[in-house]
């Protein structure tokens, strides 16, 4: 499937992927996970490219390390911030040159030091960057991003600078990690699982969601076209009718 078959006024504005099955992929071929996970950082670097070129895509969202993904031995974990670190470094000029504003959003307790300050600068570096937001959720769980709001709403009630009768939609929306972020329009997930992972809740609400079998180290730019594509053949109501 080519570009020339999308839609190019109709595509989504944010676009989040949950990038599962790398274990899969790698077990397939009788190769280690690490290795599995070395492969899904070049679909990565794929995707986003892919995004960008569209010109019209405003943020990409990579869920890339959960809350709950400590749960995985030490090993995986280990290795999966070392790839991080190796791959920020590697691909923050190249980010940086094609526009892109990077965020990383979630907790930031259990990251080391290095992981911090390497996320830190790419994020300073490129934060006056218009063409595209990449937003990727390291140590992030859409439930701690909603307790954490909480928590800010709690703390300016107590302090007399908020109302409780004045807390609304747009209240908890604009303490979230990344409040510029518009809602998500499309949500792909790869490797056939049928389900959310805890991955950005509050904005997900009226998502489309695109689940794929591809797992992700052999996502290309073809399966996203084909994600956008299906994506243009449904109907958006938000409750309403037409
Ligand atoms: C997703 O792939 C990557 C991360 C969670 C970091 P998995 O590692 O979950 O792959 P599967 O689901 O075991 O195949
Ligand atoms: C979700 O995938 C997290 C990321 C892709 C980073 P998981 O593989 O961790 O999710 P579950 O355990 O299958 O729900
Ligand atoms: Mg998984």
């Amino acid at each position: 499937m080519s570009q020339s078959e999308l839609n190019m006024k109709r595509l989504p504005r944010h676009v989040a992927i949950i990038m599962d099955g790398s274990g899969r992929w790698a077990k397939k071929r009788g190769v280690t996970r690490i290795r599995g996970h070395e492969e899904g950082a070049a679909s990565v670097r794929v995707i986003v490219e892919a995004c960008r070129e569209l010109g019209v895509i405003e943020s990409l969202s990579l869920y890339a390390f959960s809350t709950e993904n400590w749960r995985r031995s030490k090993t995986e974990v280990n290795a999966l911030f070392r790839l991080l670190n190796k791959h920020i470094n590697l691909e923050i000029d190249n980010l940086h040159r094609e526009g892109i504003r990077v965020v990383f959003t979630g907790r930031k307790d259990g990251l080391s030091k290095k992981v911090m300050s390497d996320m830190e600068s790419s994020m300073e570096k490129t934060r006056n960057n218009k063409a595209m937001i990449l937003n990727i959720a390291v140590n992030y769980g859409a439930r701690a991003e909603l307790v954490d709001a909480c928590r800010a709403i709690a703390t300016e009630a107590r302090d007399g600078d908020l109302r409780p009768e004045d807390v609304d939609e747009d209240t908890i929306a604009e303490r979230l990690y990344l409040p510029e972020l518009r809602e998500v329009d499309l949500l792909i997930r790869t490797s056939g699982e049928l389900r959310l992972s805890n991955f950005m809740l509050w904005q997900i609400s009226y998502a489309e969601i695109v689940v794929t079998k591809t797992f992700w180290p052999d996502f290309r730019k073809r399966h996203l076209h084909q994600a956008f594509l299906e994506y243009q053949a449904r109907d958006r109501r938000f409750g309403g009718r037409k």
